[in-house]
């Protein structure tokens, strides 16, 4: 998978984008017998709702089918006679997306495409956008079919999802929000950006806040009860618990501003403190308490259920069938579970390997997990944002699977996880990429392998964020 992103100036093309994505939309539409294979976090979870939702638009069934990845193995899963919708998958497989003998095939995805190809596609790059933020696979998605008159909230929630959202939207990103603005689809407000301020009663919101971390009062319920009684924040209100959202404007900012000072006073550092505010994406259509109000809260919960092999829940919760979002919940409670443990897991147990922080969760973190851990710990102020975190796990199959996770800043320096994981695979016959900031790969897992890539993958950081 190619991961190098180009070095001249960009000079994106959007509107050149945004007539190939309808041209690839209105191909697609055309399909008889379709089936969406798509990919499993919130990103493939809503771009595949949003196809879906397009044909059943056109009064067509279409069916989806998730896969971890695409590779040879799972290509076997895919049956020989469907027209082929992929989505947030592909890019980075169009040999074996070339080799499939399906009478149809089209790609929607914002990775790096691996190579030259005539499948029918549409990815941001082909326009000089970056994929790591410019477009997900969602907005990508929504451009393809919104002359359906689909709503770009899926198309936000994806982007959320990816973590697209660094300080607003941009490129892509940016030109479809600006559209679900003017149409009075979502509110934009500068509020905490900490999980749970829908669906959490105060004392959990605060007592699961990992990013950051909060001193003497993450996982400490009783702790956070007597912080918010001081601060004198209700918790209950006419008999009900309260959430951040349920809490007035006044008492929000009261809350918002002492947990920023708390924050300070505790030696958290400066820059997660800052980020613990930003831009937070608001649905003003969907119903209050629910998870589906705001972006990244329903990320989190399409995360859950694609992470945990649920993805027919998850799509069913993007179009807002009947039941599918309780049972999204109970999965997102177990996500938060694993998460947690991860986490915990990785306190105990994460080393300085130098060039990168390792957590080796084989045995304890799931595969499908690892990323998410890595990307949490990364973030918990429980250790310094200067290097990548490097997560290991096993799959199904046996095989090892790592994930890497970084921060923008950390890239702007020279780092490039998918690189490094794409040449590490390399040397030992396994295949890695992603995005600069966030990927990972997949290899056998003997000893001398995982020895062998992760010192391919701490030379390949060295050098890239200058260490040597
Ligand atoms: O396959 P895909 O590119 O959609 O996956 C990207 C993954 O990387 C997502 O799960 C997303 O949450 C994660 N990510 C991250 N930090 C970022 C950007 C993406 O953890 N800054
Ligand atoms: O699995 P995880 O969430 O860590 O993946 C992070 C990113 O790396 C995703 O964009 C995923 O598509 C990419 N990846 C890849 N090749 C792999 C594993 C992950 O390109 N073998």
């Amino acid at each position: 998978m190619q991961t190098t992103l180009p070095t001249a100036p960009r000079s994106p093309d959007a509107d050149g984008f945004e007539k190939k994505a309808r041209q690839i939309g209105e191909w697609a539409l055309a399909f008889q017998d379709p089936l969406i294979v798509h990919h499993l976090d919130c990103d493939g979870l809503t771009s595949a709702a949003l196809a879906k939702k397009a044909f059943q638009l056109k009064g067509k069934n279409a069916p989806t089918l998730m896969l971890k990845k695409l590779d040879d193995a799972s290509a076997k899963s895919i049956p020989p006679d469907k027209e082929l919708v992929f989505t947030d998958l592909g890019a980075g497989q169009l040999e074996l997306v070339e080799g499939m003998s399906n009478p149809k095939k089209v790609v929607i995805d914002h990775h790096p495409p691996s190579k030259d190809s005539d499948i029918e596609r549409i990815n941001c790059h082909d326009f000089e956008f970056d994929g790591a933020v410019d477009a997900c696979s969602a907005s990508t998605a929504w451009y393809c079919f919104r002359h359906t008159g689909l709503s770009a909230q899926l198309g936000i929630v994806g982007a959320v999802g990816d973590m697209q959202d660094q300080n607003g939207f941009q490129g892509l990103n940016q030109r479809m929000f600006q559209e679900a603005v003017n149409q009075g689809q979502v509110l934009h407000t500068n509020d905490l950006k900490l999980f749970g301020k829908v669906t959490r009663s105060l004392v959990s919101f605060l007592t699961y806040c990992t990013e950051p971390v909060l001193p003497g009062l993450t996982g400490d319920d009783k702790a956070c009860a007597v912080f918010l009684k001081n601060e004198g924040v209700p918790t209950y209100r006419d008999g009900k618990t309260l959430s951040y959202y349920g809490l007035n404007v006044f008492e929000r900012k009261k809350l918002a501003s002492a947990l920023i000072q708390y924050a300070y006073a505790q030696g958290v550092e400066e820059k997660l403190i800052r980020q613990m505010v930003g831009d937070v994406y608001v649905f003003p259509f969907e119903p209050e308490g629910s998870e589906r109000k705001e972006a990244y809260e329903f990320s989190t919960l399409l995360n859950a259920c694609g992470r945990h092999d649920a993805p027919q829940i998850g799509i069913g919760a993007c179009l807002g069938q009947d039941g599918a979002l309780q049972q999204a919940q109970d999965l997102l409670k177990k996500h938060r579970l694993a998460v947690r443990q991860g986490i915990e897991f990785a306190k105990k147990n994460a080393v300085d390997a130098g060039a990168f922080y390792l957590i080796d969760g084989r045995g304890t973190i799931s595969d499908t997990i690892i990323g998410v851990v890595c990307g949490a710990y990364f973030s918990s102020g429980l250790v310094q944002r200067t290097k990548p975190v490097i997560g290991l796990s096993v799959d199904e199959q046996g095989a090892l699977k790592a994930s890497g996770r970084g921060s923008k800043d950390l890239c702007t320096q020279g780092l490039d996880l998918g690189e490094a994981m794409k040449k590490a695979a390399e040397d030992v016959q396994g295949f890695g990429g992603g995005h600069a900031v966030a990927a990972g790969a997949s290899l056998d897992a003997t000893p001398e392998n995982v020895k062998t890539f992760l010192k391919k993958i701490k030379q390949v950081v060295e050098v890239q964020l200058q260490l040597r």
